[in-house]
């Protein structure tokens, strides 16, 4: 039986609910993380409570549960649902009161946590790439906070969807290229230079993405943050993207435009190796 977490209380999944008050459900007023596991063990663990503390401070709702009691509910969740691999997914919104939109005083934030299948992509995704769209950024400007306000996100993958591509791609009015609906994109320049979009309030900067760019630089990998557009992207000779549920993942098409020649390219796939061996190393997981 799937087990989830609210307020406090252990319960079956499908029984699950949250007061029509809340303000996660009438504002979007909360923030989540979505942290997989394997072996149950939890990967970037601390990197992933890090950046919910942090999406928290900047919108001034306090930690429902000291940060070593939100560790054990963890622990115990997954431990409960009897699964050893997978996802969770943590939810906080700033409480339940009374329909203002003013922030109320002395209100306890709610606490949801929910266990999920792994979201891996299949094999074959992994070493062909994936096609994604682009479309216009009409989000907010704090992307940076992990908000569960995601309409353009949501919007943009079932366009995505619909196309039969992977993702959908952000872009802003002037070509510049942000991140994924999901996920941080990367390209590689001809130069075999890594390049992303810095991490500013334009994106949510991605657990994976950090991790990946320390890799990188690690293995001697040349990584650069800075902006650029879709033009440069559509022409670099590779290009991926990432997330905490697919890994990193080779892209061989942008819109009608073959990235390359349309096959992963080596750097990425050097890449890959670096973050499955990541995985390898703190969960015992092998992809
Ligand atoms: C908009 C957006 N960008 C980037 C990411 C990747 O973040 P992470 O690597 O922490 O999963 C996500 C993940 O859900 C996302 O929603």
């Amino acid at each position: 039986m799937r087990i989830a977490y609210v307020n406090g209380s252990y319960i079956d999944n499908a029984l699950a609910s949250v007061h029509i008050e809340d303000r996660g459900y009438q504002f979007s007023d909360g923030i989540y993380e979505y942290i997989a596991f394997y072996n149950g063990l939890l990967l970037d663990g601390d990197l992933h409570f890090k950046r919910l503390e942090r999406s928290l401070r900047e919108l001034e709702i306090g930690m429902p549960v000291v940060p070593s009691a939100l560790r054990v509910i963890v622990r115990e969740l997954i431990e409960r649902n009897g699964r050893e691999e997978g996802g969770l997914y943590i939810q906080v919104t700033r409480g339940v009161s009374p329909r203002n939109h003013i922030y109320p005083k002395n209100v306890r934030p709610s606490l949801v946590m929910t266990v999920c299948g792994a979201k891996t992509p299949k094999q074959s995704e992994f070493e062909n790439g994936v096609k994604i769209m682009s479309c216009h950024d009409n989000r907010w400007e704090r992307r940076d906070i992990k908000s569960i306000s995601l309409l353009p996100n949501i919007m943009a993958k079932q366009e995505a969807g619909r196309q039969k591509m992977r993702e959908a791609l952000f872009i802003e009015t002037d070509g510049t290229v942000n991140e994924g609906s999901a996920s941080n994109f990367f390209m590689v320049t001809k130069a075999g230079v890594v390049t992303t979009h810095p991490a500013d309030n334009d994106i949510l900067p991605g657990i994976s993405r950090d991790v990946l760019i320390k890799l990188a630089t690690k293995a001697g990998i040349a990584v650069d943050e800075r902006k650029f557009d879709i033009a440069e992207a559509k022409a670099a000779p590779e290009a991926f993207i990432t997330s905490t549920s697919i890994n990193v993942l080779p892209v061989v098409k942008i819109d009608d435009k073959l990235i390359g020649k349309g096959v992963v390219g080596e750097i990425t796939m050097k890449l890959q190796e670096l973050y499955n061996s990541h995985i390898y190393k703190q969960t015992g997981k092998k992809f």
